[in-house]
């Protein structure tokens, strides 16, 4: 018996990986988070499958329903959304199972900044422009920040920010970079990325404050750098005719010639 945490993926029910998928068909425990979790992923469960929304339990009632499910040596999906790398509370649940000797492996999912930068239509890692993405938050009710990790800080490099959990602070936010990107600086909300209902604000640094809709208070991610919408970079290297790399061979001495 084994406890599968999976990513489920950003909204939409098809952004989960085929191993997501298959996982949760064979597993006839299903826990999910259901603030985020969309229902139709619960399609996959099998007939019978016993289906609970974590949102309202405590860690010590998830643990109590993973213990009685492996008891009875069934095997659980556990399901969190987007990826389960960050923000997901898979760490202290691992933490508990380890202790306990429960078996689980960890599935993959779609990360909600990879879906709001698809939504976008943006690659946030520019040639020139950006090289770094930082995935990170404000300081919430349920979690403070640690020392050291402001978005002052982060700003300072000039990377392009992925800023989860905040929106509903939007004025700190906009007060803390822009000394550092400049007013003009341009920055995207995008609301539920890959729900059907999902919506997308671009703006600059200074106008967006007066451009959000005040419902894009939850779900939504804060994109902020240039690589947000600029058209000035230079091509990537690697695709350059005169690159020559191990792939693609250039000129009369290449660095790596083929082998016979
Ligand atoms: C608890 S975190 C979960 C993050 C998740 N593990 C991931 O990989 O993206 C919830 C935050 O992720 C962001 N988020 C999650 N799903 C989103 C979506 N579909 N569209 C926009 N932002 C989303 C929001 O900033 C939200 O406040």
């Amino acid at each position: 018996m084994t406890v599968h945490f999976i990513g489920a993926g950003p909204g939409a029910p098809d952004l989960i990986t085929l191993r997501g998928r298959d996982l949760i068909a064979s597993s006839p425990v299903c826990l999910y988070a259901g603030s985020l979790v969309p229902a139709a992923l619960l399609d996959h469960c099998p007939p019978g499958a016993r289906i609970i929304n974590t949102a309202p339990l405590s860690l010590d009632d998830i643990m109590a329903e993973i213990v009685s499910a492996h008891q009875a040596g069934l095997e659980i999906a556990r399901l969190h959304s987007g990826d389960l790398s960050v923000w997901s509370a898979m760490g202290e649940q691992l933490r508990r199972l380890r202790a306990l000797d429960i078996p689980y492996d960890v599935t993959p999912g779609v990360p909600s900044f990879a879906a709001a930068a698809a939504a976008l239509e943006v690659e946030l890692t520019l040639p020139g422009v950006a090289q770094s993405v930082v995935l990170t938050r404000t300081s919430g009710r349920a979690s403070t920040m640690p020392p050291g990790e402001t978005l002052a800080a982060f700003a300072a490099t000039g990377a392009t920010l992925a800023i989860h959990l905040s929106v509903h602070v939007l004025d700190r936010v906009l007060a803390e970079l822009t000394p550092h990107y400049g007013p003009d600086c341009p920055v995207a909300v995008v609301w539920r990325a890959s729900w059907p209902d999902e919506r997308i604000v671009r703006a600059t640094l200074e106008t967006l404050a007066s451009t959000l809709a005040t419902e894009m208070e939850r779900t939504a991610l804060i994109l902020v750098g240039r690589a947000i919408s600029t058209t000035e970079f230079e091509e990537s290297r690697l695709y350059a005719g005169d690159y020559d790399r191990r792939f693609r061979p250039v000129g009369t001495a290449p660095r790596f010639p083929a082998t016979a």
